[in-house]
């Protein structure tokens, strides 16, 4: 079934001019762009899309990274896209990521990790309406 997810570049990415491998990989990989923003996210937005990592012990450093400089926010569509984009940018370590994934790639660390990805159908609807209006989404993507 056709599906619809986040992807996050992160500022690591950013800071090293890999934003535009990284989409390139995501359109060799067959997503399409239903959606795409560049944004620095100020402390509160970064802190309101990890919430649900609130009190982990890495929190505070993810949110001072996700702001230290912008992303780019994407929103792809795909058969499987949400299990699928998974697949492509790899483990979160980049240590234990699969050859040939996003993160094994171009991660520093686990926390320097290039990419963010929903992890749920039910998240990725949660995580494209905090960036994106229903309006600015296209129904198939840029290369139809
Ligand atoms: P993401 O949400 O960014 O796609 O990453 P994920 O699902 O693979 O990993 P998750 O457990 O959701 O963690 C969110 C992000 O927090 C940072 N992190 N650092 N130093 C650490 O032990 C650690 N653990 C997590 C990473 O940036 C991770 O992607
Ligand atoms: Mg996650």
């Amino acid at each position: 079934m056709q599906e619809r997810t986040l992807a996050i570049i992160k500022p690591d990415s950013m800071q090293k001019n890999l934003q535009g491998k990284i989409i390139d990989h995501l359109l060799a990989k067959e997503f399409k762009i239903i959606g795409m923003k560049m944004l620095r996210l100020t402390k509160r937005t970064a802190e309101e899309f990890y919430a649900v990592h609130k009190g982990r012990p890495f929190y505070d450093e993810l949110v001072e990274f996700m702001t230290e400089s912008a992303v780019v926010v994407l929103a792809l569509q795909k058969k499987n896209a949400v299990a699928e984009l998974r697949k492509v940018i790899g483990a979160t370590d980049p240590a234990e990521a699969e050859e040939g994934t996003i993160r094994k790639l171009y991660a520093e660390s686990k926390g320097r990790n290039a990419i963010h990805a929903s992890d749920s159908v039910e998240n990725a609807e949660v995580e494209l309406s905090f960036f994106f209006t229903e309006k600015e989404l296209l129904e198939n993507g840029l290369m139809d």
